[in-house]
């Protein structure tokens, strides 16, 4: 192993940069050289790689975003794409890529590497959704999760000045941990994720539970992939049939992805950096690094990219039992 490429690809999520940090200082550690790699696989294929070296990382710890930027690449679904990354990563010496994303980046190399098998890739789990299967903790979870209870708590003081009816859209297309945590954290009266068919009948009684309990304000924590719609299809839904008449919508949106990321985040990314790149010296590939309770570990890409991530029945209980 002699060159290492890093790269972040997909959405991106805070604690990116503390990964691009840890990978570059391993790899200086094993007197390995370490590159990186712009936009994600579309940096690759337009050939835009910058040096990086032990201190040229410095004080990226602390910083949202991701010094590398990051793309969605449609070029690289294509095999000509992927010749021209190929070509691009042997003209650079490149042995190997730490790639920094979710599920989508994992399924590219995957691909990738079947086609070129002289080249390893590892992938470490970055995406706010937490939606990767066989990882606990995606990076930037934490850190959304908690941008979306403060803007709740946020929401909550206002909403009881007035005695006002919130519907919070948080992020997660296919998923709803973002919802379900943040919910539970922010004392939600009612939350609604993708993974369990919202019922807009029992939602309208829970409201009027929640009106004769006398409570000041209502929260509804909608996951923006419900079955049922977005924040504002379900309060159309529910507008005139729920006690209460003064309705109002807030969607977080990005906010949820930017923002200096949360301790938790900083070291679980330097933790899945060191352990990428050690990885990466004991010859393995395909796979990507998780965390699983405290220890940390290796999924298949073909079992993270397969699975789907089940929310904890246990939080949907929790969810059940304090929203009564
Ligand atoms: O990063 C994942 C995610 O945040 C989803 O929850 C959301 O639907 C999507 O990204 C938004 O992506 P974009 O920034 O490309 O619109």
């Amino acid at each position: 192993m002699r060159k290492i490429a890093v790269l972040t690809s997909g959405g991106d999520s805070p604690g990116m940069n503390a990964c691009i940090r840890a990978v570059v200082r391993a790899a200086a550690f094993n007197k390995i050289s370490c590159i990186g790699i712009r936009r994600g696989y579309q940096g690759l294929i337009e050939d835009d790689f910058t040096r990086l070296n032990a201190r040229s990382v410095g004080g990226i710890i602390s910083k949202g975003g991701t010094i590398l930027g990051s793309a969605r690449s449609e070029d690289f679904m294509q095999i000509e794409g992927r010749k021209k990354a190929y070509e691009n990563l042997k003209k650079h010496g490149v042995d190997a890529i730490v790639a920094c994303g979710g599920d989508g980046t994992f399924k590219g190399a995957s691909v990738f590497m079947s086609e070129y098998p002289d080249i390893s890739i590892v992938g470490v789990p970055c995406t706010i959704d937490n939606d990767l299967y066989g990882t606990d903790y995606a990076i930037g979870y934490d850190t959304a999760l908690n941008t979306a209870m403060e803007a709740i708590d946020r929401i909550r003081d206002t909403a009881d000045a007035h005695k006002r009816l919130f519907f919070i859209e948080v992020m997660g297309r296919d998923a709803g941990f973002i919802a379900l945590r943040s919910g539970i954290a922010g004392g939600a009266e009612a939350i609604l994720v993708p993974e369990i068919k919202t019922d807009l009948e029992a939602l309208v009684s829970q409201l009027a539970n929640s009106r004769k309990a006398k409570n000041s304000s209502c929260i509804v924590v909608v996951a923006e992939g419900d079955d049922a719609g977005n924040a504002y299809k379900i309060a159309d839904a529910i507008r005139g049939k729920s006690p209460y008449e003064d309705i109002r919508i807030v969607v977080l949106g990005h906010i949820q992805r930017g923002g200096s990321p949360s301790c938790f985040d900083r070291v679980l990314a330097s933790r899945l950096g060191l352990a990428a790149v050690d990885a990466l010296c004991n010859n393995k590939r395909n796979i990507m690094l998780g965390q699983n309770g405290h220890k940390i570990i290796e999924v298949a890409f073909e079992k993270a990219i397969k699975h789907h991530q089940e929310l904890s029945p246990y939080l949907v209980h929790l969810m059940e039992v304090l929203t009564i």
